[in-house]
């Protein structure tokens, strides 16, 4: 096992860190710049360009996505939030209505589904229960469904229609860490090419997402030495909390949503995501002294100007105040106790970077705090019951 662990004290750490190099497995061999017109991006995704062998529709995929009038991202936990990131991503870039769904919650009620529907499942595991009955449903209604799943011929990566593998490799962690940037990395490579193929994107937009997605494992890479100091020294300071409140806009509303249940998972502290605005609407009658409020907030968030007013009234009600922003923003100085600064870049991408602070917040506090990282109490790695 220590053998496996790579000289890592913890799977979890070692996932943590292997994270550029799982994304650049996700990415390779889909998106490229084809060596005739070096300066032009293509995205290529296989798994979605043919239907499978005896497939009810023959039709290709790609062509059902491209003339589908919404998509429906089922899942559960972590997968939730890559789905939710992927929903903000098909909208902006695809130009497609989408929504995400707890799929314990859809298939319990009866949801309105319909052939020009499709829905993606994403599955780590590729063997939840309730995801697994989703697409089973979504069948049914004869719409398209679409795994994205790291274990490949698990249960939810037969059961589809089409799909995309992770390649992110094995996670052993309970927790999930790289698999859900991977799960991210496949959603906007799925959006960017179908908002280059429903006409949603310039051939010049595409190429600048493109370029931003392909340099994000080299970014992350560099920075990532100097982060695990830096969290631990605010993770000794964290590490008593018994609350705490994490808070994002846009994209970052999921990745807050992410830290907080990193940090319940495995440190076994109570903590909730909100969007930021929304914390003023219940959330904030539990900020007092001590209680640890984390803020993303980038400069490239649209509301960073108050964002940055509801930080300082967050610091004015006591909270211990750590703000992740990015690079060579001194907007917080003498008002976050913490700063922690990411690499920028496009909006859309900028949350496979900004977790990752927070991944490792969870892993250091729960470390110092002695919990069992890699298997934490009462949490199965895959939920197959129902
Ligand atoms: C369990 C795991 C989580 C995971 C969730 C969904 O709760 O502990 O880490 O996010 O299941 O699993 P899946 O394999 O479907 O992504």
């Amino acid at each position: 096992e220590q053998i496996e662990k790579g000289g890592y004290k913890h799977f979890m750490l070692k996932e943590i860190m292997d994270q550029p190099n799982a994304m650049r497995n996700c990415l390779r061999g889909r998106i490229y710049q084809p060596a005739e017109a070096p300066d032009r991006w293509e995205i290529k995704l296989g798994g979605l360009e043919k239907a499978k062998e005896g497939a009810l529709n023959p039709q290709s995929p790609l062509e059902r996505m491209a003339n589908a009038c919404r998509f429906i991202f089922a899942a559960c936990g972590t997968s939730w939030h890559s789905g939710l990131i992927g929903k903000y991503a098909f909208e902006k870039l695809a130009g497609v209505r989408a929504e995400v769904e707890y799929a314990s919650e859809f298939r319990y009620r009866k949801p309105l589904i319909c052939d020009s529907d499709c829905l993606i499942a994403i599955s780590q595991s590729g063997e939840t229960a309730d995801t697994l009955e989703a697409i089973k449903m979504a069948k049914e209604h004869k719409a398209l469904t679409i795994g994205v799943v790291n274990v490949v011929g698990s249960s939810i990566a037969r059961e589809t229609d089409c799909g995309m593998y992770l390649h992110a490799g094995p996670e052993i962690g309970v927790a999930s860490t790289k698999a859900f940037t991977c799960q991210v990395i496949a959603l906007l490579l799925m959006a960017l090419r179908l908002g280059k193929q429903r006409g949603a994107l310039s051939e010049e937009m595409l190429n600048m997402y493109c370029a931003a997605l392909n340099a994000v494992p080299d970014s992350i890479e560099k920075w990532m030495s100097s982060l695990t100091e830096q969290t631990q020294v605010i993770s000794k300071n964290l590490r008593l909390a018994t609350n705490a409140l994490f808070s994002g806009m846009g994209v970052h509303f999921p990745v807050a949503l992410e830290g907080a249940l990193k940090l319940k998972e495995i440190s076994y502290i109570h903590a909730e995501g909100f969007p930021a605005s929304e914390i003023r609407h219940g959330g904030i009658t539990l900020i007092r002294n001590f209680v640890p409020v984390i803020c993303i907030a980038m400069r490239s968030d649209p509301a960073y100007e108050q964002i940055k007013q509801m930080v300082r009234d967050f610091r004015h009600k006591g909270a211990a105040l750590l703000v992740l922003t990015d690079d060579g923003n001194t907007d917080f100085a003498g008002v976050a106790h913490f700063t922690l600064c990411c690499p920028a870049t496009k909006l859309e991408m900028q949350p496979l970077i900004s977790c990752i602070p927070l991944q490792l917040l969870s892993y250091h506090i729960a470390d110092m705090r002695g919990c069992s990282i890699d298997q934490p109490r009462n949490l199965a790695k895959s939920v197959t019951v129902e």
